[in-house]
């Protein structure tokens, strides 16, 4: 049965890229899926142990999730930290993963930087966590912007070690499910879970360089918007983006080699829930003095509302607490249920 899981780490501000890479295919996902959201606070800590407001900025996450139309009656919405087996399972996939698979990915590295000796093993872990997070309830499918890919590679890699190393054990237990990989059928335990990475923002870059990814991290805060900033902050940072001084082209192809216009087209295409091409066919021959008002004005429309219901969310954190609660009993059920069996496949006495 396809279960959709994803995670947002509690981390600064919630900007543009994690909405319409992330947070909106949450919500359009609910129709059709059972869905489990986690705000993954135990991930916020392994780049910094100790934060300003760590339980502030899990509570403005799962407001902005519900703001922005995650239903958590209908579906799962909790924070990480409360359901422990995450971090149990992320043990066993520990010993799982290799060194080297966690060496090779590009997070660790851009996040270690040149003092890799220094980050913390939590850093190099991360993406053992995040196998767990998704495969603790054997989610088939997971929405995440592009930057994701190669951890869920290695999600994948991780249930295929697993399934395969086990594969008699589970035969045994009758624990397995029959799954289609590719052409192949195959017995496993853990799925091999589908990235859902598509449409025009994929990959939302930073407003004031066009070849960087829009980020929490960025020192700029001109480089990206905000969840929760205001119309006229909206209108002013999309006025200030960088762009070339060319018009708009009527075609795609015409984008290539000017990531700032595809930038703001690719917005403009994911907030109106248009292609890239109708956007064009529309804006095509115009100058960006005539865009980027239309840009402002339909990201005020779309994310204005979210952040006032935001600022009502926030005001009554014992609301939240409840909500994150009872998700984290219902996400505690199916996870405690899964452990079980991974227990008895590896043999760890549990009775
Ligand atoms: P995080 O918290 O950095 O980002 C949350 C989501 O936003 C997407 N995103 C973007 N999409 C488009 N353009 C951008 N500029 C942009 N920046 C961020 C991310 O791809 C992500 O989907 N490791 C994850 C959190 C995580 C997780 C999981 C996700 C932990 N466990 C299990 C899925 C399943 C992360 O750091 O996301």
């Amino acid at each position: 049965k396809p279960l959709v899981f994803s995670g947002v780490q509690p981390t600064g501000n919630l900007h543009l890229g994690n909405y319409l890479g992330a947070i909106r295919k949450f919500v359009a996902l609910q129709d059709s899926h059972e869905c489990i959201y986690c705000v993954v606070d135990l991930h916020a800590i392994t780049a910094q142990l100790v934060h300003g407001d760590l339980a502030g900025q899990t509570r403005s996450i799962t407001a902005a999730f519900l703001a922005s139309g995650i239903d958590p009656k209908k579906h799962i919405v909790f924070n990480q930290a409360r359901v422990p087996q995450h971090a149990e399972l992320a043990w066993i996939f520990n010993c799982v993963a290799r060194i080297g698979w966690m060496n090779r990915m590009t997070q660790f590295k851009d996040k270690a930087g040149k003092d890799r000796e220094n980050a913390s093993l939590g850093l190099l872990a991360y993406p053992s966590l995040m196998a767990a997070d998704i495969l603790l309830y054997r989610a088939t499918h997971v929405p995440v912007g592009d930057d994701q890919k190669q951890h869920l590679e290695l999600t994948r890699d991780i249930a295929t070690k697993f399934n395969n190393d086990f594969s008699a054990r589970i035969g045994e237990l009758g624990v397995g499910v029959e799954m289609q990989v590719g052409d192949e059928s195959v017995n496993g335990f853990f799925p091999i879970t589908e990235p859902l990475i598509e449409g025009p923002a994929t990959r939302v870059m930073s407003l004031r360089e066009g070849s960087k990814k829009m980020s929490k991290s960025d020192p700029s805060d001109l480089s990206r918007i905000n969840l929760t900033d205001d119309a006229d902050t909206i209108s002013k940072k999309i006025k200030k983006a960088k762009t070339d001084p060319e018009a708009l082209p009527s075609e795609v192809e015409g984008l290539e080699g000017r990531p700032e216009a595809e930038n703001l087209v690719g917005i403009y295409a994911a907030l109106a829930e248009m292609t890239r091409e109708q956007v064009l066919a529309q804006f095509g021959g115009q100058q960006f003095s005539a865009f980027k008002p239309a840009l402002a004005d339909l990201a005020v429309e779309k994310l204005a509302p979210i952040a006032s219901e935001m600022r009502k969310l926030e005001a009554d954190p014992a609301y939240i607490d409840s909500v994150l609660r009872d998700g984290g009993e219902r996400a505690g059920v199916i996870a405690e249920d899964t452990m079980k069996s991974v227990k008895e496949i590896i043999g760890l006495l549990d009775n």
